[in-house]
């Protein structure tokens, strides 16, 4: 406690020192270390997380960004989609500490082991995942000029999915209801599938990833096809949504999500993770898919990111690739909330995320126009994602488990 109430002290010092300056800063939530070496300084640290916050000026952005990539990462940091109150900070990394508490406890008490017996239904659900599908649907998102969220055009695929969603819903035999979600931080929407639970639906199992692309390379106006990042991910999630429509009923809620905003710092997620916890929802956990298409550490070898998911949804994760899919998974990490599953993580709900490869062996066309179905493009490695979020939903969906 003590770091934190001493990091503190320096909040005013940092705010009188700029508060005049007509630079306009952005609120962003990164790890001290990073923020360290780029020689940026911090308002907010808590070394038992290693999380810190500060107010980047967009020089200090390039700063950051930078010495993000020098340790191969992308963008080294989050924005907050408003400036915190101090009170709001210190939440934060309570939360996060908790989660970090929970992970330990998890880790040491082995008798909590998450199992998962083989069902025939969902075995033979997973055969229906076909790879043209994901093919065509791959390519169908990436054939949006840009899925940027400030572009005029950033909603363009969010209308599109939503009508083919629509369409696909009236064949179901049980409540589905598509809808749109507005933001605050970003003029994108996401959108949201919710498939009502017929024995807990206050019970809710989420599977999602972020329908948005960016090219960092080129500006705004730019091609920005988003291939892997993240149109392959929207359509694991799309032939996941193709089959359980097929399913009977869940016992709990499943809710499918295609997140606005993600590349300019998790936006519509993070405001969905928020809201949720508002209104105290009971969400089991959260399965983030965001590139599954490029097979870097080997076709079948997936990496799990052990930050900013819970130890729990990670043991259940392996337990459902040993039952269903045999994959080989490799724990690995971001060093940061790189992707949506933080945005839930944060709000105290579960989250875990299996990712295409170690994170050194990702895709490094990420973010360019050649982020393009090309030649490296793995359909049957991306099936296995489709496949695991699948029998998430189908396993956890009709189960009574939750996180100890
Ligand atoms: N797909 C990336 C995240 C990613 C990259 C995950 C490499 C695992 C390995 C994602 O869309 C992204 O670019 N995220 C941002 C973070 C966000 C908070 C702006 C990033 O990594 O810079
Ligand atoms: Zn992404």
């Amino acid at each position: 406690m003590k770091a934190l109430t001493l990091a503190f002290s320096a909040l005013s010092l940092v705010y009188t020192s700029t508060g005049a300056s007509s630079v306009m800063t952005t609120p962003v939530l990164s790890d001290i270390k990073l923020l360290e070496k780029a020689g940026i300084p911090m308002i907010a640290r808590d070394e038992a997380t290693g999380v810190a916050y500060a107010e980047l000026t967009p020089k200090q952005e390039k700063q950051v960004a930078e010495q993000a990539h020098e340790w191969r990462r992308c963008g080294g940091y989050e924005a907050l989609p408003k400036r915190p109150e101090k009170a709001g900070i210190i939440e934060l990394f309570a939360g996060l500490r908790a989660q970090d508490a929970r992970n330990s406890a998890f880790e040491r008490n082995k008798a909590q082991q998450p199992k998962v017996e083989r069902n025939t239904r969902v075995a033979a659900a997973l055969n229906e995942v076909k790879e043209e599908k994901l093919s065509e649907w791959v390519n169908w998102f990436s054939s949006f000029p840009t899925r940027l969220h400030s572009s005029a055009t950033g909603n363009d695929a969010i209308n599109a999915l939503k009508t083919r969603l629509e369409e696909s819903a009236k064949q179901a035999t049980f409540p589905v209801q598509v809808s749109l979600i507005d933001h605050r931080s970003t003029r994108q929407k996401s959108v949201r599938v919710h498939i009502e639970g017929a024995k807990r639906p206050s019970e809710i199992v989420v599977i999602g990833g972020h329908i948005d692309s960016i090219n960092h390379e080129e500006g705004t106006r730019a091609p920005a096809p988003g291939s892997d990042d993240n149109a392959s991910g929207s359509s694991n999630l799309l032939e996941a949504y193709r089959i359980l429509l097929s399913q009977p009923q869940p016992e709990r809620s499943i809710e499918i999500f295609w997140y606005a905003g993600e590349e300019a710092g998790l936006l519509g997620s993070a405001e969905i993770a928020k809201s949720y916890k508002s209104a105290h929802k009971d969400v089991i956990g959260a399965l983030q898919l965001d590139m599954t298409l490029f097979p870097g550490s080997g076709e079948f070898v997936l990496g799990s990111m052990t930050d900013f998911t819970s130890a729990w949804l990670r043991a259940y994760l392996v337990e459902l690739n040993k039952t269903y899919t045999g994959a080989k998974i490799v724990d690995d990490k971001c060093g940061y909330g790189c992707s949506d599953h933080a945005s839930w993580y944060r709000q105290g709900f579960p989250s875990v995320m299996p990712f295409e490869s170690t994170f050194d062996d990702m895709n490094h066309n990420l973010h360019t126009r050649r982020d393009v179905v090309d030649g490296k493009s793995n359909f049957a490695h991306s099936a296995m994602f489709a496949k695991l979020a699948l029998a998430f939903a189908m396993d956890l969906g009709n189960s009574t488990a939750r996180a100890p």
